[in-house]
């Protein structure tokens, strides 16, 4: 009789934990993954990556129809909001990919096990009574929302949201807060205001978007501020109050000063998500996590308990999901005796606004403080395509090292910016040089000859501007 029930037992199936399960299972190691949510798919594919891009992307249709972008191009319509279709739409998004996932389990003959997990010893694990061992148990628990003190989150009711809520929002509000100009706030912040709502921005910092190159973090205030966003910067939440279907903040400098107060109809509450480990039974294997609440690994994914790995949010790192699927990739290929490498050097970062926002690799500033850079930098308005397509907004730019060339980082505004910094992540994972983009021959009219106009910027010899 074998050992254990399982060689590799995976807990939590969203991107990092169900890529890791099916690779396992390629790799011939009889799996198993516990999910306690109804649907595979993690935070991802349920209630994040997917439904937020469903409601961006019809939303965007309706801004265009709405804001006369489509009339400058010939076409006149007057839209009207079918918010339940759209709800639908997103919906059945879901339910088609979550479903998916469930296809390639019994494809993979990965198990399911249905129920909430928690550690007995390093190599059991309860799932909801039912006790099942394994040789290697990944941690792929993800993350869920920070909560704000004083300012309670209801979903149900759909005042006072997070971005689950703001999802679902049954109608479209009058005047929404979000609090927290990061990733979310913007991106759930754009799909309201391009419905009708009025939103304002209360953000922490003196800019949006923490973690970006500082010139699209400029831009992009720019930008939203030119599409109608109120933006508070430098502003901190320090209570709300509900009263049946209206709140009301109160708001001050975030250096301290004067107070005011911002009433809404819907607040969503944005300011960042933190590992799930709760509940989990890791004091039963010793497993400690950092201040950050994360569980830290080594380069394989190992966590300081033999046999116990963790991947995805729970780790250190950008909470992405394709982070979490690389990272799942690798883990199940180190616990089958391989050997899993992710690069965290080129991780690329997509906001999936109008226009979208993109980088990776390092910023100006990060890239300055290691040593002397090149800079290329060219701007939308002079790339053909996106000034026929009437996207005049945004800019690509190439950072390279002075003296190797080498390309240290990419960042980019453009009505398609996530599909062009894929090239600048392959460019960077080959060691190319800016040389190496500038010199590669690029479709046209394309957005991504912006990106060798940028590369041949760095060498001094763009032709377009
Ligand atoms: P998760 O996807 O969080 O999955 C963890 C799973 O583990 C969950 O299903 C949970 O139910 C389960 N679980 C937890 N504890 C237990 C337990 N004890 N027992 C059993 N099961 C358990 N990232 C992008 O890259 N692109 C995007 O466009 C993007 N959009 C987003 C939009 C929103 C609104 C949000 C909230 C997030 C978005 N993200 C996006 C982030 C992305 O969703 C996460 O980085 C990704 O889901 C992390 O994957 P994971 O596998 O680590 O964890
Ligand atoms: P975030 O970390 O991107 O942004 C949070 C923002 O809130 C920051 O700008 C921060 O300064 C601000 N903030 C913090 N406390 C505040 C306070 N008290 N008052 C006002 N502002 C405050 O976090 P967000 O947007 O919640 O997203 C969570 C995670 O989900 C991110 O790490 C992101 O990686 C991931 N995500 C990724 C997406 C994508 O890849 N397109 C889309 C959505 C989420």
């Amino acid at each position: 009789m074998a050992e254990y029930d399982y060689d590799v037992l995976i807990i939590g199936a969203g991107p990092g934990g169900y890529v890791a399960a099916i690779r396992a299972a390629q790799l011939g190691l009889k799996t198993a993954c516990v999910e306690s949510r109804e649907t595979l798919g993690g935070t991802c594919l349920n209630v994040g990556c997917i439904p937020s891009k469903a409601m961006l992307h019809a939303s965007e249709y309706y801004d265009a129809a709405k804001n006369g972008m489509m009339a400058k191009m010939g076409v006149v319509v007057e839209p009207s909001l079918d918010l339940e279709q759209m709800h639908a739409q997103r919906l059945d998004a879901v339910k088609q990919l979550t479903g998916g996932i469930a296809f390639l389990f019994k494809k993979n003959k990965v198990d399911w096990k249905k129920g909430r997990a928690s550690f007995v010893d390093a190599h059991t694990v309860d799932v909801d009574g039912e006790q099942i061992t394994a040789k290697n148990v990944i941690i792929a628990t993800g993350s869920s929302v920070t909560p704000l003190n004083g300012v309670e989150v209801d979903n149900e009711k759909q005042v006072v949201v997070d971005s689950t809520g703001a999802l679902e929002l049954r109608k479209v509000p009058e005047k929404m807060v979000v609090i927290g100009g990061g990733v979310i706030g913007l991106e759930l912040g754009s799909v309201w205001r391009r419905l009708g709502a009025e939103v304002t921005i209360v953000e922490f910092l003196d800019q949006l978007l923490p973690g970006m190159d500082m010139d699209v973090r400029k831009e992009a205030a720019k930008i939203f501020k030119k599409q109608g966003m109120n933006l508070m910067l430098s502003t901190k939440v320090t209570g709300c109050t509900v009263d049946g279907e209206r709140a009301t903040l109160t708001i001050e400098p975030a250096a301290g000063g004067d107070g005011q107060t911002l009433e809404a109809d819907c607040v969503l509450v944005s300011i960042g998500r933190r590992p799930n480990t709760e509940g989990l039974g890791l004091e039963n294997i010793g497993l400690e996590v950092n201040k950050r609440g994360q569980i830290e690994t080594d380069h394989d994914f190992r966590t300081s308990v033999d046999g116990v790995w963790a991947i995805g949010d729970v780790i250190p790192g950008p909470m992405l999901a394709h982070k979490a699927e690389d990272e799942g990739i690798a883990c199940a290929e180190n616990v089958a005796g391989q050997t899993g490498i992710v690069n965290h050097a080129v991780i690329p970062g997509v906001v999936y606004t109008w226009p979208e926002m993109a980088g990776v690799g390092l910023t100006e500033e990060e890239a300055k403080a290691k040593g002397e850079i090149k800079v290329g930098k060219f701007p939308m308005l002079a790339n053909s395509r996106a000034k026929t397509n009437h996207e005049p907004e945004g800019f690509v730019k190439v950072i390279s090292d002075a003296s190797t060339d080498r390309v240290l980082g990419v960042w980019c505004i453009a009505s398609v910016a996530g599909t062009m910094i894929a090239e600048a992540a392959l460019a960077m994972e080959f060691g190319a040089t800016s040389e190496d983009i500038a010199y590669t021959c690029h479709a046209h009219p394309t957005h991504s000859e912006a990106l060798k106009e940028a590369a041949m910027g760095v060498q001094g010899k763009p032709i377009h501007i």
